[in-house]
């Protein structure tokens, strides 16, 4: 019912103006053109239930209207259209305050505005006479099948000398170069993001703490995960930014686990992959940390292992360096840790460089060490050095592969770092090793000088993890 005490003009941005901008004016470099952005539909759950709305996070980049059933267009020139649900007092008392068309444009800063309702009618109109039409490709399912009808109501104007769209772009490539450099305000709500899963985290872990001191025989994965839910809304977050993962146990190394009913019994690990949204942006944080707040010793050697990998990619994020880099630091550590700790055979594998060029480290550790971060958990952005020449690369498979290197990382990208462990039973792993599943991330911003880890309040070291439980 907050919305009904909304502002609308509070609503008024010129951060997204400003966005608008940037956008038609790298379009107008491009070729110019005409570019439609919906917002994302509402999705029935069952009955006349529907799932939470959450809108497009370009279209929230591009007008900070969170409204559902609304279409940005904006052409090359600058002028953009809104196209919203109408007032109605009828729907405002069930489902709460709407903006509507006469509002928007103070509002939001839109040239225009008009009902939803005429978006058939008004489109062909729109896209008239604009050679060239960009909408983000693969986002919306249902754009496609509308833009052919207003394209083929634009064809049916030819013979009154109205020119039709001849090209269609991918809007999504300029809004992903966009949306990947953070500006200082986006950055602050991702520290804020960042700092309530931290909190919900160390929740997490005290009070896994206080119910095995309480004497508690175990601990469900749900109750734990409802202190993340807790410590996220009772922050201001609207919602995890993904479905939180909360593993106990061998359930750890099933990398997109759920959180379930399994019990936490004491002497297991506990793997948290959870973070929440604020205003839009995701965190993404995961902590490994022991049920009852003691590592074991084979818990204790494999996690030192993680975390001096994430160290040594903490080390090479910063600016110049590439997106890969950090993957590539990582694995090393956790490859000559693997040798160490005997998890690999030395004798059957080699030495730490045979073990990245066979890639035998997957058998523990088979995902990557990152990914852009920011709207989305797994952001927007090119990971590839587009502009430079190809190059021979390991494919991370085994062999080689011939593509474009890795971008170059500059201030204002923001990564995840997330190195893990994770064992499985097999013939020759040491069996004090078996169904042990660890990962520690953070959220990194680039910085002039380096990197910023952003989710580091969530204690990372042995020491930390373990004094924080014993308080
Ligand atoms: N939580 C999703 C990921 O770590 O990529
Ligand atoms: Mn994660
Ligand atoms: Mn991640």
């Amino acid at each position: 019912m907050n919305a009904l005490l909304r502002d609308p003009v509070s609503l008024a941005d010129a951060v997204t103006v400003h966005r608008r901008t940037l956008i038609a004016g790298a379009m107008a470099r491009d070729g110019g053109g005409i570019a439609i952005v919906p917002t994302a539909p509402e999705r029935q759950r069952n009955s006349d239930n529907d799932f939470p709305y959450r809108y497009d996070s370009h279209f929230h980049h591009l007008t900070g209207f969170t409204e559902p059933q609304a279409w940005l267009v904006l052409t090359s020139s600058g002028r953009s259209t809104l196209f919203c649900r109408p007032k109605d007092t009828e729907h405002e008392i069930w489902d709460g305050f709407r903006l509507g068309p006469e509002a928007a444009p103070a509002a939001l800063g839109v040239d225009e505005a008009y009902p939803i309702g005429e978006l058939d009618t008004r489109m062909p109109q729109l896209l008239a006479n604009q050679h060239t039409l960009w909408f983000p490709f693969g986002v919306h399912a249902e754009l496609p099948a509308r833009l052919e009808g207003w394209l083929a109501e634009v064809r049916r104007r030819g013979r009154y000398g109205v020119e039709s769209p001849q090209s269609q772009r991918d809007l999504g490539v300029l809004l992903g170069e966009m949306r990947l450099i953070k500006d200082a305000g986006e950055i602050e709500i991702m520290r804020r993001a960042a700092r309530i899963s931290a909190a919900g985290h160390s929740r997490a872990m005290r009070f896994c703490a206080e119910r095995f001191r309480a004497g508690a025989a175990s601990v469900r994965e749900y109750e734990i995960e409802a202190e993340l839910l807790h410590e996220f809304r009772r922050n201001g977050a609207q919602s995890p930014a993904y479905t939180s993962i909360v593993a106990a146990g061998a359930n750890a190394c099933v990398l997109h686990y759920a959180a379930g009913d399994a019990p936490l019994l004491p002497g297991e690990l506990c793997l948290i992959d959870a973070g929440c949204e604020v205003d839009g942006y995701a965190s993404d944080v995961t902590r490994t940390f022991p049920a009852t707040g003691r590592f074991t010793a084979p818990q204790r050697e494999l996690y030192e292992i993680v975390l001096a990998a994430q160290k040594a990619a903490i080390a090479v994020t910063r600016p110049g360096a590439r997106h890969r880099d950090a993957h590539d630091a990582a694995v090393r550590v956790l490859a000559q840790g693997m040798l160490d700790s005997g998890l690999l055979d030395r004798n059957k594998v080699g030495d730490v460089d045979a073990v990245i060029e066979s890639a035998a480290y997957r058998q523990f550790y088979m995902h990557g060490t990152g990914h852009w971060i920011g709207r989305d958990v797994h952001d927007v952005g090119e990971y590839l050095a587009l502009d430079e020449a190809p190059l021979e690369q390991p494919d991370g498979l085994g062999g080689k592969v011939v593509k474009k290197p890795s971008r170059i990382l500059q201030p204002g990208m923001a990564v995840t770092l997330e190195p893990g462990l994770y064992v499985r039973p097999a013939e020759g792993v040491p069996q004090k090793f078996w169904h042990i599943g660890i990962r520690i991330e953070d959220d990194a911003v680039i910085t002039p000088q380096g990197c910023e880890l952003i989710s580091r309040d969530a204690p990372v070291e042995v020491d930390d993890i373990e004094s924080l439980m014993r308080s």
